[in-house]
């Protein structure tokens, strides 16, 4: 997760994260993570870094495996939540990690789609891990919540605003990141791209307060309502079924690579 950052062509995106709407609209995230866990498969005793932690739901259970855990997120609000659960836990922006040499893993979910200068996100995992370490994490992919980004840059657009200006996320194909990640000094040992269509517990009006901050940024504090509304009235028919559920089309890329020693 993150904060404010400097964005792929030098813009500002901003992301406010609140831990009490976060835990409302997307409790989801951190259940849905057991797949990646399971990648890690953590062993007792591992020295394991979780990059973008959030409110540390997923550190905690690092943590119950028998890992001695660092927790790193760049939300202020969020690393308070996962320090009131007894976390160590930090606000560090995912590019300038800091750590040498002294993780078994780095381990990372729904987070690296925020970083959106993977170079200098992978060559600090790789600075942090001992040769030899993994790096297992899942993120958005290629193709992630298309219809919710469409319907966001399509809306601004016909306000006169470019949308891909403000547009904070980076979802790679599985080949682009793992090239990312061997040029970098990795192994790739697996990467998949997997489409999840994801229920939501709100409506995607509830998603977007949470996640689309900096495309709201674009526009006048009067207007985001109506910006809201429109974008909700596009993506109705397409993400919200006859019973009234909307489900958020995403897609995960998973990978476990290791710094080749
Ligand atoms: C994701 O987990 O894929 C995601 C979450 C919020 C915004 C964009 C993507």
């Amino acid at each position: 997760m993150t904060g404010p950052s400097e964005g792929r062509n030098g813009t500002t995106q901003t992301q406010d994260w609140q831990a009490d709407r976060y835990q409302v609209n997307a409790g989801f995230v951190a259940v849905l993570g057991t797949p990646v866990l399971e990648l890690l498969n953590p062993q007792p005793g591992g020295r394991v870094l979780d990059l973008g932690c959030g409110d540390g739901v997923l550190t905690e259970k690092l943590v119950a495996a028998g890992c001695s855990v660092v927790g790193v997120d760049a939300g202020p609000d969020m690393i308070a939540a996962a320090r009131a659960k007894g976390l160590d836990a930090h606000v560090v922006d995912g590019h300038a990690l800091s750590f040498d040499g002294e993780f078994d893993a780095v381990f990372s979910n729904a987070a690296l789609h925020w970083m959106q200068r993977p170079q200098e996100v992978i060559a600090g995992v790789h600075r942090a891990l001992k040769p030899g370490g993994r790096f297992v994490a899942e993120f958005g992919g290629h193709g992630n919540v298309a219809a919710i980004r469409t319907a966001m840059i399509a809306v601004l657009g016909q306000r006169g605003i470019d949308g891909a200006e403000f547009d904070p996320w980076y979802f790679p194909t599985p080949g682009e990141y793992s090239g990312l990640l061997e040029a970098a000094g990795f192994t790739v040992h697996s990467v998949e791209l997997i489409p999840r269509p994801t229920p939501l517990p709100t409506d995607v009006g509830g998603w977007l307060d949470t996640f689309a901050d900096s495309f709201f940024a674009a526009v006048p504090p009067t207007d985001r309502a109506e910006v809201k509304g429109q974008v909700m009235d596009l993506l109705r028919p397409v993400l919200c079924d006859s019973e009234g559920q909307w489900t958020a089309d995403y897609v995960r890329l998973r990978f476990s690579a290791s710094r080749s020693a």
